[in-house]
């Protein structure tokens, strides 16, 4: 059954084919004393951030202040200027890129493969061959929401729906953490909420350990355990809060909550400070 904008009422979600291995419930990750410069430009300054196994915990802080710097360097993408970083129990860059999914800003979907194809592309590159890799997005596509898009290419299909595919191909990466950069960014209003429940529901069904970067506080504390205040470039924590019980069924009612409206009120004066640090 589909939302008003197409996004899928969740069902069970089977991703039994997905990974070798079978799917994996979350990695932890740690950094310690983790810094990173461009060159001259001081993106982080430092941070110490522990994530347990299956957590989800969302980074906000303002634009341009290093949270898409922050994703490459824990998928092992780009290296630390300082400290460490751990996925699991890997601590080099090869090591924690096999165990992240990183679903980057933009969908960055390849426009001459199908909804389908470009879902199943980890499997494809894992070895399956197509008709497998194939046979076995089938039912994930269709369970969110994209039955009868499985030919259609990512520019004719609307923005929730590249978001699912993109989505649904960092998932069959089989990979335990999920690094996730502003995945909503660009829907509407209307859209942007559909997709939060939606995705509360996936990890409610799929645990992973999530890390997920918005500009949008009243995101991150619905669907997050802990949400992490960054200042300023050069970024340091600027402020932490734990959410008693993120991802309710009935985002609505969740989202207009007193003790919601004080958490959302805290975050945002932390990020007025942390913006002219
Ligand atoms: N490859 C790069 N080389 C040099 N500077 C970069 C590079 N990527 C990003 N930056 C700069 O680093 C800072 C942090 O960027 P980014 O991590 O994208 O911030 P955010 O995601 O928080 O908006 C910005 O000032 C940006 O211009
Ligand atoms: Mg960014």
């Amino acid at each position: 059954m589909l939302t008003k904008s197409g996004a899928p009422k969740m069902g069970p979600l089977d991703l039994s084919g997905e990974a070798p291995g079978g799917p994996a419930a979350g990695a932890s990750v740690r950094l310690d004393g983790a810094g990173h410069s461009y060159g001259v430009l001081e993106t982080i300054e430092r941070l110490d951030l522990d994530v347990a196994p299956g957590a989800v915990l969302g980074i906000v802080g303002p634009s341009g202040c290093g949270k898409s710097t922050l994703l490459e360097l824990i998928a092992g993408l780009r290296e630390p200027s300082r400290g460490t970083i751990a996925v699991g129990a890997e601590t080099g860059s090869d090591g924690r890129l096999a165990l992240c999914a990183f679903m980057p800003q933009r969908d960055l979907l390849l426009p001459w493969l199908s909804a389908i194809d470009n879902a199943a592309l980890p499997l494809r590159l894992a070895g399956s061959t197509r008709s497998q890799s194939r046979e076995r997005a089938t039912a994930p596509l269709r369970h969110f929401g994209l039955s009868g898009f499985e030919q259609t290419r990512p520019q004719e299909l609307s923005g929730g729906m590249r978001q699912r595919v993109a989505f649904l191909r960092t998932l069959l990466s089989g990979r335990p953490a999920l690094l996730l950069d502003e995945p909503f960014a660009s829907l509407d209003a209307i859209t942007r909420a559909e997709m939060q429940s939606w995705l509360a529901g996936v990890l409610s069904e799929q645990p992973r350990t999530v890390i997920l970067v918005t500009h949008d506080v009243e995101e991150a504390l619905y669907l997050c355990d802990r949400v992490i205040v960054l200042s300023a470039r050069p970024a340091i924590a600027m402020a932490e809060v734990e959410v008693p019980a993120p991802r309710a069924e009935d985002r609505a009612a969740a989202v207009t909550s007193p003790e919601f409206a004080s958490m959302r009120a805290g975050l945002l004066g932390e990020l007025g400070k942390g913006a002219s640090r």
